[in-house]
């Protein structure tokens, strides 16, 4: 089997993404201008909400819609510990705390349960993350802040256009953010966006990126510097008409290693919610004891075949020097640590060709036969 190289994630961009940078260029508005306007509004309508606020990244999507709902110290929220560290370092920037729930063990999302369980008079917000694509509980998520009172905000960072129960994230809780980094569905090289029907939260994170500036030189808040650009937006409304046909080419290719790798005993794929629409920002299997190579082993196997494989996560966020020093308890969340130490992204991105899938089976078929001594 001739060698090939297979990159974990490879943005695609076309004509059309370079037409659009050209034109901005040309009408010298590239900071904030019209074009993130239009932007916002076309992203808004493809989530189905009122208002969608763009900003320079996901982390101060996070950020911003935090302080917009005021959250600070005292107050907790409640969230995975397997995400990405972004999620939670967004609470403890309010001075507020990070309570970690666990996650389900097939979906890598919070377990309804086990947020319910951790809810205290303190409690003021539940972020669920949808992770790798697969959107969160949101139905049983929704019940647990509504009886509670709770702030219910989606982090939607990996999961442009998934669906849950017929209707996409974003539009499913109180808010929610998304990332345009560029490994992400659609990408507008670092960006991001606040997604919500709430008027007053928009309008918020409007006056925070932007300096607090109610008009020009009147600041009403503290706020930064954290908009988007027209460069960015201009790339992002390419990406968004693409995003639907790049979800499809991950769910395609996410079929396709499916089914080859059901037969790979020790490899478990990635399990469909079914009242979920997984769009696969991240294709990830769990590499079980009866796998005959350990999960680093495997992971160095394809890279020396050419294979790049990521490991999301390798801890939970509670296990992170910073997080240990805040005294956080290693023992809360046993599902989040046994996937951290188990699960293995492979290469799932619309860049990749039917011959680069059947190359990476092969290649976990051979590791597979290696590992028990075989050819
Ligand atoms: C789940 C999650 N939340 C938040 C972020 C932060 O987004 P950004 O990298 O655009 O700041 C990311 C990005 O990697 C993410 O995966």
């Amino acid at each position: 089997m001739p060698q090939r190289r297979v990159p974990i994630a490879r943005p695609i961009f076309g004509e059309e993404e370079l037409e659009a940078l050209r034109r901005v260029l040309e009408s010298g508005v590239v900071a904030h201008g019209p074009e993130v306007e239009e932007f916002e509004r076309e992203f808004a309508e493809y989530v189905g909400v009122e208002h969608a606020v763009a900003v320079a990244n996901g982390t101060a999507a996070l950020d911003l819609v935090l302080k917009a709902y005021r959250l600070g110290p005292g107050d907790e929220v409640i969230t995975t510990p397997f995400t990405f560290i972004a999620t939670a370092n967004a609470v403890l920037f309010q001075g507020a705390r990070p309570v970690f729930a666990d996650v389900d063990p097939r979906t890598y999302n919070l377990d309804p349960e086990r947020v319910a369980e951790l809810v205290t008079p303190r409690t003021r917000a539940i972020i669920a993350v949808h992770l790798f694509g697969q959107p969160a509980d949101m139905r049983a998520l929704r019940e647990i802040a509504e009886d509670h009172r709770l702030i219910l905000i989606e982090d939607a960072a990996q999961a442009h256009g998934a669906e849950f129960m017929g209707r996409r994230v974003g539009g499913l809780g109180d808010a929610a953010i998304f990332s345009f980094y560029a490994t992400k569905n659609m990408t507008t090289g670092e960006g991001g966006m606040v997604t919500t029907n709430d008027r007053a939260v928009a309008e918020r994170v409007r006056l925070l990126r932007d300096h607090g500036q109610a008009g020009k030189y009147l600041h009403v808040e503290l706020g930064y510097n954290l908009r988007m650009t027209s460069l960015q937006a201009a790339i992002g409304r390419v990406q968004l008409r693409k995003l639907d046909s790049f979800n499809e080419a991950r769910r395609r290719n996410a079929r396709r290693l499916t089914e080859a790798l059901s037969g790979v005993k020790g490899i478990t794929p990635p399990y469909e919610d079914p009242r979920a629409k997984h769009v696969y920002h991240q294709y990830v299997v769990r590499v079980e004891d009866e796998f005959p190579l350990s999960r680093d082993d495997l992971r160095s196997f394809l890279q020396s075949r050419g294979v790049e494989t990521a490991v999301h996560y390798p801890m939970p966020i509670f296990a992170q020097p910073l997080y240990r020093r805040l005294g956080y308890p290693q023992d809360s969340c046993p599902n989040a640590v046994e996937a951290s130490r188990r699960v293995l992204s492979l290469p799932v991105h619309p860049a990749l060709s039917g011959e680069d899938l059947d190359y990476i089976v092969e290649c976990i078929r051979e590791a597979a036969a290696s590992g028990r001594g075989g050819a």
